[in-house]
């Protein structure tokens, strides 16, 4: 793959979930294993990512390049704490900037691109709004966080919906008709059958052949990698494999179980005194499911990951009679 950076978006359905914390410290943890890392604040509109790792918010960031139009991203990254470790601010003392235009997400994505990285990992904000998807969709992998609860659940598949349709959107816009039919497929009463990838690819076939393999092509590219935070138990696990299926059936996508996070009270310690969670409390359970992430990182990102949900729920398992003892 060369020297090009492996980028990895880190969003999510629901808000509050711990994208910031994890991005911060999948960051550290990555760095420490000796990887050059770039931690990049792009919750333009919410961006607190200096705060978990203990950094001051006074430094030029996305905001002003955007404003001002002109320099590059990688003269604004700031040392951290951590050896290999960079971060680029996001858009603390700039206004607005949740409503960047097209053509300055497009500038921004190309540089982010270019960042001299291994690792660049990108805290997005929560939800549907079409930067967060746009900004998911510059990697064909990217982390979706959940904690394991049905509501964050349900937040997390309406987001991948929200974004194969963006994606399926995005592709086959410059044709007029089929402009037209997802548009009228998109925007169907929600009394009748919701519309499913499957379907409208089988229906999109009849208008255009070229079009439907447009869309298979999609929906084969994008490989979205689940991490489970603020886990109490393994039995929370269970309903993964139902899951996956459901995506499948309805979005025509393939998702991957990629980690799972502890609840830990060291987690609001380390946030109250403003120090990185990985440094000041290395030994907390939910520091230890993070090194287990950054070091999967390493050995898997670029492989499929076959049987993910058993292999996650036997690791949680082990992870839990370590740190719980026996039930
Ligand atoms: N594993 C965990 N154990 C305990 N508390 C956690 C854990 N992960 C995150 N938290 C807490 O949850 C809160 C939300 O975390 P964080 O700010 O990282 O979420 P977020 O997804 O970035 O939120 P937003 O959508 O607002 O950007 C914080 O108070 C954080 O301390
Ligand atoms: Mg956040």
């Amino acid at each position: 793959m060369g020297n090009e950076a492996t980028i990895i978006p880190i969003a999510s359905g629901k808000g509050g979930v711990g994208k910031t914390l994890l991005t911060a410290n999948i960051g550290v943890a990555l760095a420490q294993l000796g990887h050059s890392t770039v931690v990049v604040d792009l919750d333009l509109g919410g961006a607190n990512l200096h705060a978990a790792l203990g950094i001051p918010n006074d430094f030029p960031g996305i905001g002003d390049a955007l404003k001002l139009n002109r320099g590059q991203l990688s003269d604004l990254l700031v040392p951290t704490p951590i050896t290999n470790l960079k971060f680029l601010p996001g858009d603390g003392r700039i206004p607005f900037m949740a409503n960047i235009t097209h053509h300055q997400k497009m500038r921004l994505i190309l540089q982010l691109r270019s960042l001299p990285a291994r690792y660049v990992l990108l805290d997005i904000g929560a939800g549907s709004a079409f930067n967060v998807l746009d900004f998911f969709g510059v990697a064909a992998k990217g982390i979706l966080v959940t904690v394991p609860e049905l509501p964050a659940l349900m937040n997390m598949m309406t987001f991948l919906k929200n974004f194969i349709f963006r994606c399926i959107e995005q592709a086959l816009r410059q044709n007029y008709d089929l402009a037209n039919f997802l548009y009228e497929q998109y925007n169907r009463a929600s009394d009748v059958e919701p519309v499913t990838v499957r379907s409208l690819q089988e229906q999109i076939r009849t208008i255009s052949p070229d079009a439907q393999q447009k869309i298979l092509k999609i929906c084969g590219h994008y490989q979205p990698r689940i991490i489970l935070n603020m886990g109490l138990h393994p039995n929370e696990l269970e309903s993964l494999s139902q899951i996956s299926r459901n995506v499948e059936e309805i979005l025509s996508l393939q998702i991957e179980y990629f980690g799972f996070v502890f609840q830990d009270t060291q987690v609001r310690k380390a946030m109250k005194q403003r120090s990185i969670l990985l440094s000041s409390h290395p030994q907390s359970i939910a520091s230890e499911s993070i090194h287990r992430i950054a070091d999967r990182i390493t050995r898997l990102w670029d492989q499929e990951i076959t049987n993910s949900a058993e292999l996650l729920i036997n690791n949680t398992k082990q992870a839990y009679q370590r740190f719980v003892g026996h039930e």
